[in-house]
């Protein structure tokens, strides 16, 4: 972890009542700079917030916008909850990933890409839906997925 991030994150702590209330922005801040959080850098964020290692890592594991390990530039998530499956999703995941070359969980070779799968996003109505960094993609089909991955740089 970089010093100005290591500085950035002792700041928080005065924001909060408990030490810990900071957790969540401190793994932004250390996600913001690598993309990720590795084992080792929740180990660092552990000793700063006096913690086990293995507390960071639930929060890390619990919450579906940190990564422990390297991302794609893109991510490329399809939602597989009921209302979505029933309309196509799980199919359509399954085909995004023969088109990717990967599977749910997995970055594309050349780093473009990572597909993932997650719970209801909500607009149930215009199933099935991808979320694409973070943009809704709604009421598509296999063509319309791929074109829309296809033209991530
Ligand atoms: Fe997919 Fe709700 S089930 S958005």
């Amino acid at each position: 972890m970089r010093a100005d991030v290591r500085a950035d994150i002792e700041k928080l702590f005065d924001r909060y009542p408990e030490k810990r209330g900071a957790l969540l922005p401190a793994l932004h801040l250390v996600q913001q700079e690598r993309g990720f959080v590795d084992l080792e850098a929740a180990r660092e964020v552990a000793s700063l917030f006096d913690l086990a290692p293995v507390e960071v890592m639930e929060v890390l594991t619990f919450y579906n916008m940190f990564y422990t390990r390297p991302q794609g530039r893109h991510h490329v998530y399809v939602c597989t909850s009921l209302p979505c499956s029933l309309r196509g999703s799980r199919t359509l995941l399954r085909e995004l990933g023969d088109h990717l070359g990967v599977r749910a969980g997995e970055t594309t070779s050349d780093g473009r890409i990572t597909l993932g799968r997650e719970e209801c996003l909500g607009s149930c109505g215009t199933a099935p839906v991808l979320r694409v960094d973070g943009r809704y993609c709604e009421n598509l089909d296999l063509a319309a997925a791929r074109s829309i991955v296809d033209e991530l740089e």
